[in-house]
């Protein structure tokens, strides 16, 4: 399964404490403080709001988050919390260290495919980062709910800072078995998003995932998107596509497939079915 756990990541365990720290403080702010941030509009820059996708799912999960836009940093930094005080030089200093830490990944992902290094880098173009603060609170009823229900990422790779001390985070391995990923000290992971899956025409999979909760603890993650610029256009690489045969997705936008994702109906399958064959 396309989830991973990174180490040698050269990101100070410090900093990922910090991070931690600074947005568990910001959850613990009264409502009415957080309450200014809240709206259900998925393409708005800065929101907090709860659950997956309010606006098309019938069954509410147990999760609170706060998402933010990252880059470039200037233009975002200015609307983003001011409370906690040291949130927004806690979080731009973790945003650029884990840009570039994603973009070393896809430099060596692109390696590792047989394309240049800097292959997919280019594809992506100037791409987008988008930062989720994930809250859940601890549940009375953890068998009746999820803190995220079952789903992809629709970008293109995912590193996630998760608490040190609660597990949350499951995948699924071979399409049957869901597997625990539990926090490793210091630690980051990985997880593929379905861009990837696009670009490499299937051979990397956009891992399939979900968080429990539990009744005995809050539990807080971090997760940084890299998305691929809106006008990127995205489509099996020429060269991934064995001799002979037919690319399995078509091409399309970033734009196109994000509204895709948000606007379909969440009991359907992997979004990128719905791009497969010609066009
Ligand atoms: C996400 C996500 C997992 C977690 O934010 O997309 O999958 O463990 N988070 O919070
Ligand atoms: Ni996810």
């Amino acid at each position: 399964h396309s989830s991973h756990y990174i180490i040698n990541h050269g990101i100070s365990e410090e900093l990922l404490e910090k991070v931690m720290a600074v947005g568990l403080e910001f959850f613990r702010l009264p409502p009415e403080e957080k309450a200014k941030l809240y709206s259900d509009e998925p393409s708005k820059k800065i929101r907090l709001s709860t659950s997956f996708n309010v606006r098309k799912e019938t069954v509410h999960n147990w999760r609170d988050y706060l998402r933010l836009h990252c880059h470039p940093l200037e233009e975002f930094v200015p609307d983003w919390p001011s409370n906690p005080e040291t949130f927004k030089e806690i979080i731009s200093t973790y945003c650029c260290e884990v840009r570039l830490l994603g973009l070393r990944l896809l430099g060596a992902i692109s390696l590792g495919l047989g394309l240049e290094e800097d292959y997919i880098e280019n594809v992506l173009g100037e791409q987008e980062q988008h930062m989720a603060v994930n809250y859940y609170p601890r549940c009375p009823k953890p068998d009746l709910t999820y803190g995220l229900p079952k789903h992809t990422d629709p970008n293109a790779l995912t590193i996630l800072l998760m608490d040190p001390h609660v597990s949350g985070l499951q995948v699924l391995k071979d399409g049957a078995q869901w597997i625990a990923v539990d926090p490793r000290p210091n630690a980051l992971v990985v997880n593929l998003g379905d861009q990837l899956q696009a670009l490499s025409n299937g051979a990397y999979k956009s891992v399939w995932h979900r968080a429990v909760v539990n009744a005995a603890r809050e539990r807080l993650s971090v997760a940084s998107f890299l998305c691929p610029c809106n006008s990127a256009v995205i489509g099996p690489v020429a060269k991934l596509v064995g001799d002979g045969d037919e690319p399995v997705y078509r091409s399309y936008t970033y734009d196109e497939y994000y509204k895709k994702f948000w606007s379909r109906n969440l009991d359907q399958d992997h979004c990128l079915e719905l791009f497969t064959g010609q066009k």
